[in-house]
């Protein structure tokens, strides 16, 4: 069976968060089942390296102001499709933001773009390779089944792969104008509510999950939430009316490159027989973020996009709490630019008990996951959230509020979980700034008897956390459709 994969950041080559990971992980997986994954990638600058040795497979004269081509190449255990299309994509700084930090002003064309070849290569197919389904992640993918569409509606008899939206995050739409549409060569017929058309506006996410066959998150309860106007973000209707084919599909983690027995950015790497060397991880992270020892109460860890999303706000009104009990906090992240502020100066008002850096660090992140004995995700969503995920493997044991993957992955430290020794964090709800003030009291009670600490932290380290259960979901997914005639 052959899928092809399109996004927009694909890890360990360009990443902003835990899409790039999801995508850089579950075609390997998927390998195992048989399935012949490519991956459809913008050739970034930060992938000029891997487009130069690669082939070229797929020119186009001109696509959306500019000459274009597609690149096959071997990296990193995938295969990829690099869409190299300079006009569009060989730009310094972020991969969705301008120097001013604002959206790059054709984004539509960048992504518009990538989801017209996707659909193309869906058409045609690249060097006798066809895709018999593809999945689609996060809104700029969206388009790829509206160019499908379209084309069926052109042309009588033309078959179309089958096609999958993922959604990882509902937050981000990707909405534009009425007047690009016809920049972007789609017909005014599918400018309707039944297809692209979004309260007047084109909708990317929208046109993906009216349009595809079939439709997933990235864990069980989102999939749920994402019915409710609470968590469905305007889209929730469309969903509802959709349900039948919706489904929740937990994300996982990649097992070899998050391993504390092999991680090469660890001073020291552990496993469940050597726990004690996590002290070594912690040392360095002290001298990192300029903190004082106390081994009394635990270092709390977070590694995150700052935004509002994240409920980090609600940690910074938590955080006397965490310091009157003794407890150390290490923040990396960046984002909204209040909360840099508020923390950075938290770092100064709680000076040897607050360390923070602002930046973005893939390296660090698996310092701080090997060293730390807690990780902080106060999220007010969080369709999956992987820095849990990597916390239970590293032993770093999660506080999280009970919402989306967060409440699907980690078992709250209740008195019934602690007895049959299954619990491996804590859970918090609802999620306010109290709730998470009661949960670092919580976590620093639980920490006070390391006894109980301890059969956690194994519990932790032993719970599945694999891509396994979930890439067979996929397959299974991906074989109904290929199959339906
Ligand atoms: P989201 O995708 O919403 O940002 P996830 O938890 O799914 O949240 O994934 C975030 C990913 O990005 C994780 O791999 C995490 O380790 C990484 N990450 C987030 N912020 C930083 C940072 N400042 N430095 C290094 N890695 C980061
Ligand atoms: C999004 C979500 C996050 C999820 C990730 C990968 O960025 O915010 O919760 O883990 O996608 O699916």
């Amino acid at each position: 069976m052959d899928v092809l994969f399109v996004a927009s950041e694909c890890a360990p080559f360009v990443k902003t968060g835990g899409l790039a990971d999801v995508i850089g992980a579950v075609p390997k997986v998927l390998e195992n089942h048989g399935v012949d994954v490519r991956v459809l990638l913008p050739a970034y600058p930060a992938l000029a390296k891997v487009l130069a040795s690669g082939d070229v497979v797929e020119e186009y004269p001109d696509l959306f102001g500019g000459p274009a081509r597609i690149v096959s190449v071997h990296a990193e255990g995938l295969n990829m499709l690099l869409l190299d299309a300079p006009h569009l994509y060989d730009r310094p700084g972020s991969i969705y933001l301008n120097a001013k930090g604002i959206d790059w002003p054709d984004n539509h064309f960048r992504f518009g773009a990538l989801s017209f070849v996707a659909s193309r290569i869906g058409l045609n197919g690249i060097k006798g390779w066809k895709p018999d389904v593809i999945n689609a992640h996060d809104w700029q993918a969206g388009l790829i089944p509206a160019y499908l569409k379209q084309e069926q509606m052109e042309g009588v008899g033309v078959t179309v792969p089958r096609c999958v939206m993922t959604i990882h995050n509902i937050a981000f739409q990707g909405l534009f104008d009425r007047s690009v549409c016809s920049d972007l060569g789609l017909s005014d017929e599918l400018f309707h509510s039944e297809a692209i058309e979004y309260y007047g506006k084109l909708g990317f996410l929208k046109a993906g999950i009216a349009l595809s066959d079939k439709i997933t998150t990235v864990s069980p309860t989102y999939a749920y939430e994402l019915l409710t106007p609470e968590f469905g973000m305007g889209l929730e209707g469309l969903l509802q009316a959709r349900q039948q084919d919706l489904c929740g599909i937990l994300n996982g983690i990649d097992l070899e490159v998050w391993n504390p027995q092999t991680d090469a950015d660890l001073v020291a790497p552990y496993s469940t027989r050597s726990l004690k060397r996590r002290l070594k991880n912690r040392e360095a992270i002290e001298r990192r973020f300029g903190l004082t020892s106390n081994p009394t109460a635990p270092l709390f860890c977070v590694v995150s996009r700052l935004t509002s999303q994240k409920g980090l706000d609600l940690l910074l009104e938590a955080l006397p709490v965490l310091i009157g009990r003794g407890a150390r906090l290490a923040l990396l992240g960046s984002g909204d630019k209040d909360l840099e502020a508020g923390f950075t100066k938290a770092a100064k008002d709680y000076a040897g008990s607050v360390g923070v850096i602002i930046g973005y660090d893939e390296k660090l992140s698996h310092v701080l996951q090997g060293g730390s004995d807690a990780i902080l995700v106060p999220s007010r969503f969080e369709p999956c959230g992987l820095t849990q995920l990597y916390g239970v493997r590293y032993g770093t044991l999660p506080v999280v509020a009970k919402t989306g993957g967060l409440a699907d992955t980690v078992v709250d430290a209740n008195a019934a979980n602690l007895k049959s020794k299954r619990a491996t964090g804590v859970v918090f709800s609802p999620i306010n700034a109290d709730q998470l003030a009661d949960a670092i009291h919580r976590t620093c009670d639980l920490f006070a008897d390391q006894a109980v600490w301890k059969q956690m932290v194994l519990a932790a380290m032993k719970y599945p956390v694999g891509w396994d259960r979930s890439a067979s979901v996929y397959y299974d997914l991906y074989k109904e459709l290929a199959d339906f005639e």
